[in-house]
């Protein structure tokens, strides 16, 4: 064994052992890892956090970028198949269409384990899903809200996630739940920006000139930080103060956010963890020692940070982490 081998072995363990758990070797497996692409800040550290625990676990990590196309990751995953690999991780762009390509990975015996998005199919066709409850994060994003604005009447904007994909679906869900009982809180524009930041700005741009520059919205839920980025921008453009003439609540937690809340631009995120392989490994090693089977959802903390929460030092903490 090499003394790089070693060493990523060794930080492999340290890992391990801080989170609690003792993970099995899992060293010269190969794993194939389906992405979606790159729309997010989110996006870009669940990659390189996925790539550094495959290097220090020494799993030889097969990489392939959808671009945010589901057909491209119908064919990643045949491809490996093809190529025998002992496992399969993917984080599904949508959440229809993957009865086929899973049953194939099924009949092939090559575990498939899903990362931070949800699928519609029957849970017998992935060992385990690490991801967060997408419903509780749209629920702590309007319990905020709703706290937040009292008895103000409050026309909120809803910038929605990639179309069919499970965040957008479940996030929407539990901020409507959240604010159901609030008869003075309204959505009063929902659309999506597709989780991306240029869009996020083009969408409030629209949906600023729709409603009087700006002057009748209350606040904005995004789905996720990098269209609330966006977001901040176009109200900005408008002549209007973001965080304070519109509050702004999104979901993720990553630095530029954190910036923007520093700077009272920004009002709210929940963290999802972009440490989503982590588990994934861990889950992927237990079964394969001794046969463990996961719980079928390995779910991670939604949790809320505010003002409140010394930003400046959550943005420091994320900085580095491939954001
Ligand atoms: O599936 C997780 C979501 O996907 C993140 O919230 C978002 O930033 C990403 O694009």
């Amino acid at each position: 064994m090499s003394i790089m081998t070693k060493l990523a072995l060794a930080a492999g363990l340290a890992t391990a052992l801080s989170s609690g758990v003792l993970a099995q070797d899992i060293s010269g497996r190969v794993i194939g890892f389906s992405q979606i692409g790159s729309e997010s800040g989110w996006r870009a550290a669940e990659t390189s956090l996925t790539r550094q625990e495959a290097e220090a676990r020494g799993v030889d990590l097969r990489f392939a970028d959808a671009q945010q196309k589901q057909e491209n990751q119908i064919r990643a995953i045949r491809g490996f198949i093809a190529q025998g690999v002992d496992a399969i991780l993917v984080a599904p762009v949508v959440a229809t269409g993957w009865e086929d390509v899973l049953s194939e990975a099924q009949e092939a015996e090559i575990p498939v384990v899903l990362l931070d998005r949800g699928i519609e199919a029957s849970e017998d066709l992935y060992l385990t899903a690490v991801m967060s409850d997408q419903v509780l994060e749209g629920r702590v994003a309007g319990e905020w809200l709703v706290e937040t604005v009292g008895s103000e009447e409050c026309k909120v904007v809803e910038l929605q996630g990639t179309v069919g994909s499970s965040p957008a679906i479940s996030r929407k869900q539990g901020f409507e739940e959240a604010i159901a009982g609030a008869s003075n809180i309204s959505i009063i524009r929902s659309q999506t920006g597709d989780f991306t930041r240029s869009k996020g700005k083009e969408v409030m741009e629209g949906f600023l000139k729709a409603e009087n520059g700006g002057a009748d919205i209350c606040a904005v839920y995004a789905h996720n930080d990098d269209m609330a980025v966006g977001a901040i921008q176009a109200i900005k453009d408008a002549g209007l103060k973001p965080g304070t003439d519109i509050l702004v609540v999104s979901i993720d937690a990553v630095p530029d956010i954190f910036t923007a809340i520093a700077a009272g631009e920004a009002n709210a995120t929940v963290e999802l963890t972009p440490n989503m392989a982590g588990p994934a490994f861990d889950a992927l090693g237990a079964y394969w020692a001794d046969g463990t089977e996961p719980e079928k959802f390995i779910i991670t903390e939604s949790r809320l940070y505010t003002a409140a929460d010394d930003p400046q030092g959550e943005y420091e903490r994320r900085k580095d982490l491939g954001y």
